[in-house]
């Protein structure tokens, strides 16, 4: 998403357009973003180097189902760059937007990066053969992450739940009050033995400077593994709380790679369901 503006400057655009919102107001506010087409604030152009980079180090992922192909969902997908790229690497994958813009262009997308794959959707080149035999299916569906009435179009026989959930610039786009809402969500779609990935962004952000982007520095560890509300100050970010949340964190790092306006302090995060 664009810059956070230094103490003293003006909120940017993206801040000011939902300043003032209330929850009810924050799903009309991305729509009439689509809708102007301004897109850009937070359109990066492609898919996520680090989660590229994390599912073809991680062969298991893709294995950890039996006889069916894995399930993925992004939640908040944009222009479903990850949608088009979690599929091309053998993934049956949903894209869920709240806008029926930014669900079109998806659609759009993921139809063209399917048919013709770009490079950018592998680590290296050489990868791009991996799509030829095992490309999954895609999915796109126009609804509220925090209603239940989407789950029906993905409900099939023996379906437990997503084996794969990927956050990047889905959390830090909600007000915080939704944060807990998110983590419950994130309980409810994920199967027992799924992963929940989330590129942490941005971390460089005050946690009381307005959004979106919203900072998290210490929020997806409050949320999931100490069932916090996610909403905690610069003051307590570090502090230690019982562990009573619904996840335990399987994986935390670095990624090697990740978009430039992280600013190189995005983290990836793995959970598992307790
Ligand atoms: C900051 S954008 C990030 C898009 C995408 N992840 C990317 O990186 O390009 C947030 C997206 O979430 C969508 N969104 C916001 N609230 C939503 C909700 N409650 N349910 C589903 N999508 C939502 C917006 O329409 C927007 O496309």
């Amino acid at each position: 998403m664009t810059e956070t503006p230094q103490p003293g400057q003006a909120p940017t655009r993206l801040v000011s357009h939902f300043l003032n919102r209330d929850r009810s107001n924050q799903s009309s506010g991305w729509a009439e973003l689509w809708d102007t087409d301004q897109s850009d604030f937070w359109d990066r152009g492609k898919p996520s180097p680090a989660l590229i980079d994390w599912i073809e180090s991680q062969p298991e992922v893709l294995s950890s189902t039996s006889n069916r192909r894995p399930k993925a969902l992004i939640p908040g997908c944009g222009k479903g760059y990850d949608v088009a790229m979690l599929a091309l690497h053998g993934f049956d994958v949903y894209g869920l937007d709240v806008s029926q813009k930014g669900i079109e262009t998806a659609r759009a997308y993921a139809e063209a990066e399917l048919r013709e794959p770009s490079l950018y959707n592998f680590a290296t080149e050489s990868n791009g053969s991996l799509a030829e035999s095992s490309i999954g299916s895609v999915w796109f569906i126009q609804s509220d992450f925090f209603q239940r009435d989407w789950e029906k179009e993905v409900a099939a026989e023996g379906f437990e739940g997503f084996d794969l959930i990927y956050d990047y610039t889905f959390l830090c786009a909600l007000p915080p009050e939704m944060r807990k809402d998110w983590a419950r969500r994130m309980s409810e779609l994920l199967a027992p033995s799924g992963v929940l990935a989330c590129l942490e962004f941005p971390l460089y952000k005050d946690l009381g400077a307005p959004g979106p982007p919203w900072g998290l520095k210490g929020v997806h560890w409050n949320l999931l593994a100490e069932g916090g509300d996610g909403m905690i100050g610069e003051e307590s970010a570090n502090d230690t709380r019982p562990l009573k949340g619904s996840f335990d964190r399987v994986a935390y790092f670095q990624p090697p790679r990740s978009y430039e306006n992280g600013k190189g302090t995005d983290m990836f995060s793995c959970w598992r369901l307790k």
